[in-house]
């Protein structure tokens, strides 16, 4: 990932006094409290390379809990307790940190804009976040969330009816220099559970990925944004994705407030839902994995997606497409 990428990895309220590691492409981080920000290091004492995030933090430097070197916020080394001598320059190797609303992000560089953190941005609405960890790879997790065509089986009765009853729909593909998206229209007010409970009429659906792993979906009434959600995925280790996921709904009266309250549980079990099935593929492709996957009729996303993770321009860039199906 280039320098001056921002990578969202933690909820910040989930640092407290303690240390936290996360995992980023492979590389094993440690994330604490330094004054009034959050600091990030590689989680491996220079030392002997155990984990700094078992270690303990005081007056925001780390202290490695093998011989009690620390570090400060800079990954520079403060004290080697017992060394009477002036400490040698050691370092580990740092990254740079934003919090943005209460969503910790880190970059190998340092970015000069602001990290994007949701498509509501400025507007008057509810965030709640939350975070996920699912065994599978980057663009499938992505892909998941973006594709309308799964939601009937595998979450049948939550964002679904239960009637296999499908509406003729049409999707607009799109795309830019690290973007896609799909804009669906025609499709009628949904009858899963969620979307009973949450939402009025719908005006349209909107997919969209965005470099380097963020998935949005808006979903549009008549007078405007009435749900969204923004998740900012990233390949933690080989087989395992993990996200933090930005749940939007506009803010207003009591029945907003109770809206939203009941937005987070039962995403959870949406949640759930696409990490079992995200699992069983990942687990499957292990055994196979010179197999490569149909990219079928309906998944309209999946070459773009594959192309920004590439670095390429997606194909919907050049070539903006209309597709009419039953959803
Ligand atoms: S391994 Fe960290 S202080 Fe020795
Ligand atoms: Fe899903």
């Amino acid at each position: 990932m280039s320098p001056d990428t921002w990578q969202a990895v933690a909820i910040a309220s989930e640092i407290g006094k303690r240390p936290r590691r996360i995992l980023l492409a492979g590389v094993p981080v440690v994330l604490f409290r330094s004054g009034e920000t959050i600091a990030a290091l590689h989680d491996r004492c220079p030392h002997r390379h155990v984990e700094l995030s078992k270690g303990k933090v005081e007056n925001g430097e780390i202290e490695c809990p093998y011989h009690g070197w620390r570090f400060n916020a800079a990954g520079g080394c403060t004290a080697i307790p017992g060394h009477t001598g002036a400490v040698p320059g050691y370092r580990v190797p740092r990254l740079t940190t934003f919090v943005k609303e209460g969503v910790v992000f880190v970059a190998s560089g340092a970015p000069k804009d602001e990290p994007y953190l949701h498509c509501a941005e400025g507007q008057k609405i509810i965030v709640k976040l939350v975070s996920s960890s699912t065994r599978s790879t980057l663009v499938d997790a992505a892909e998941n969330i973006l594709d309308a065509t799964h939601t009937h089986f595998t979450h049948k009765g939550l964002l679904r009816g239960l009637s296999s009853e499908r509406q003729r729909v049409r999707v607009d593909v799109t795309g830019g220099p690290g973007w896609v998206e799909a804009c669906y229209t025609g499709e009628e007010r949904q009858n899963g559970l969620i979307s009973r409970l949450l939402e009025g009429e719908r005006v349209r659906t909107i997919g969209r990925f965005r470099y380097p792993g963020i998935a949005e979906l808006e979903y549009w009434g008549p007078k405007g944004l009435v749900l969204a959600t923004t998740f900012h995925l990233r390949q933690a280790a080989e087989s395992q994705v993990d996200g933090i996921g930005c749940l939007i709904g506009p803010q207003g009266g009591l029945l907003d407030h109770l809206k939203s309250l009941a937005f987070r549980p039962m995403f959870r079990i949406a949640l759930e839902q696409d990490r079992r099935v995200l699992a069983s593929a990942s687990r499957n492709a292990a055994y196979c994995p010179q197999a490569s996957a149909i990219i079928g009729p309906l998944d309209f996303l999946r070459r773009s997606i594959e192309a920004i993770m590439d670095g390429a321009a997606p194909p919907a860039a050049n070539q903006p497409e209309s597709f009419s199906f039953e959803l």
